[in-house]
């Protein structure tokens, strides 16, 4: 870990997950078998949310949002407010995923303002970076992951901030960086962030399992994980969770 005292093993659940299902998944969920070591957070659609709160609450899921719009309410048809998310009982909100920054087009400008109206209403932004195989190949990769964490400059470091590097090659591909390069990344991102005047949590995602997230875990730098396919199912969530009580331990 990065120094810090608390894994975060966080489930997005991206564009998944109907009412019942989501139902089942939280009677499916055992206990977090060490608390202390190991904070359970579940990201689910915006519609799962209300429904959500209270059953992930009393089974110690903290809640989290996707994403979310920038502005507080007003005239921006299908948009979600930060406002929104944190009546709906959410403490973080996933900010600059791969998968909005490639399809959905959101860059740095975007993302700045999002993470100020999140911390204007008092949501931890999971905020999300990494790069693409073409950038790693190209020696790129911390080029690209300075660029991404820019966005954090003259920020104010004292408001709360969880970053996740996903190597977007590594990202519903079954591929995972290796520990050396999830070490060497991690260090890299720590050191930026400390650049930046910022201390902060750095979780890994990308193809997360539960048999390779005890080594993944086991990384210097790694203060827990964000995992996509792997967090659909109670048991292999939990079996993640698991692992990194047994790091932490
Ligand atoms: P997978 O775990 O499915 O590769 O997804 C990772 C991810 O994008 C989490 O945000």
């Amino acid at each position: 870990m990065g120094g810090s005292t608390q894994f975060i093993i966080a489930g997005n659940w991206k564009m998944n997950g109907l009412l019942q299902e989501s139902l089942a998944f939280v009677d499916a969920l055992t206990a977090n078998p060490n608390p202390d070591a190991v904070e359970m957070v579940i990201c689910p659609p915006y519609t799962l949310l209300h429904p959500l709160a209270k059953p992930f609450a009393d089974k110690g899921v903290t809640l989290g949002a996707e994403n979310m719009y920038f502005e507080e309410s007003g005239a921006f048809t299908g948009s979600i407010s930060p406002l929104m998310l944190k009546d709906a009982g959410c403490h973080y909100v996933i900010l600059g995923h791969s998968e909005r920054r490639d399809i959905m087009h959101e860059g740095n400008t975007l993302l700045r303002k999002k993470l100020d109206a999140a911390w204007d209403v008092g949501l931890t932004p999971m905020f999300c970076i990494g790069e693409h195989l073409e950038e790693r190949e190209a020696g790129a990769t911390n080029d690209v992951l300075k660029q991404q964490l820019s966005v954090l400059a003259g920020t104010d470091a004292n408001l709360p901030l969880v970053v996740a590097y996903e190597p977007v090659w590594a990202i519903g591909t079954g591929k995972t960086a290796s520990p050396e390069q999830v070490a060497e990344t991690h260090a890299f991102v720590h050191e930026e962030l400390a650049r930046l005047g910022r201390k902060c949590k750095v979780l890994y995602g990308g193809s997360v399992n539960p048999g390779n997230a005890e080594s993944l875990m086991a990384c210097e730098g790694v203060d827990g994980a964000l995992v996509g396919g792997a967090s659909l199912k109670a048991d292999s969530f939990m079996e993640i969770v698991a692992a990194a009580a047994r790091v932490a331990a």
